[in-house]
């Protein structure tokens, strides 16, 4: 199949497979509205994640706690609305499947309903995995999260790389093999040691997805507002900046100000 006609295949959980299994990394980015995911989808990336950073980078909020399930919907209906190609996974969002795996079956189904996307992202391991065996049993396809899980970082008390020490190290192995073995098709690893996240893309048969999880994993996963330099406030020692949005809206909003304080805006052409 030629490459061009490759990327106009839809992303499937199958299609992630495959990829993993001839060496091909995976794309992966954020997107919350239309507009961003309407130039991910056309610019080739496999998948799409309609993160809970919502909160902090759509919504101004210091962590990604406050987020709902309704404001998770509206942003992951807005990106699927956009995308032809793409994989698109919604977060289930803190509060709507820790209590008990039926509730999270409940959010899971409300998410595929009113979204139309392609699965649902999960943090944590061991104490979710009923959660997660019981969304799956509906035919919904599963990510999980392990590593730096920010819904729990009231818990952490911080966002420092995490399973440095062996214990956890083993716990995060442990972990998603469990993740695995339920049926999961993938595993998103934040912020742990590059060879930690290493070991496990090549133990697990499904695909690892890193952010801050060094390059021996089978993709990689940024929040867009970081790495397109929109954010500038989160600098992280893992996030490459592929531009300095931030710098050139700054610069475009001062231009349109001066034209029209100086009504050189809108001249002749520009009115009826
Ligand atoms: O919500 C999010 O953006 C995420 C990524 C950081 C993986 O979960």
């Amino acid at each position: 199949m030629s490459v061009a006609m490759n990327r106009q295949r839809k992303v499937t959980t199958h299609v992630l497979s495959e990829m993993k299994h001839n060496n091909e990394k995976i794309a992966m980015l954020t997107a919350y509205d239309y507009s961003m995911a309407k130039i991910v989808d056309q610019a080739g990336l496999d998948v799409i994640l309609v993160g809970d950073s919502a909160s902090n980078v759509m919504a101004g909020w210091e962590t990604t706690l406050p987020i709902t399930l309704d404001q998770m919907i509206y942003h992951g209906a807005s990106v699927v609305r956009a995308v032809n190609r793409a994989l698109v996974v919604v977060d289930l969002p803190f509060g709507t499947y820790q209590g008990n795996s039926k509730e999270a079956l409940t959010s899971a189904i409300r998410i595929m309903k009113e979204t139309a996307a392609d699965a649902v992202k999960i943090e944590g391991g061991e104490e979710i995995i009923e959660s997660v065996k019981r969304i799956l049993s509906a035919g919904i396809p599963v990510m999980g999260h392990l590593g730096l899980t920010p819904q729990s970082i009231h818990k952490f008390g911080t966002y420092t790389v995490r399973a440095k020490q062996e214990e956890e190290a083993n716990k995060l192995i442990e972990d998603a093999r469990l993740l695995q073995e339920a049926g999961c098709f993938g595993i998103v690893l934040e912020k742990i040691p590059a060879k930690l996240a290493t070991q496990v893309a090549q133990e697990l048969t499904i695909p690892i997805i890193g952010i801050g999880a060094g390059n021996g994993v089978d993709g990689q996963v940024l929040v867009i507002h970081d790495m397109l330099g929109i954010n500038q406030e989160f600098s992280p020692r893992f996030l490459r900046r592929y531009h300095n949005l931030y710098a050139e809206m700054t610069g475009a909003v001062q231009n349109y100000i001066q034209d029209v304080k100086s009504v050189d805006f809108p001249s002749e052409r520009e009115q009826y």
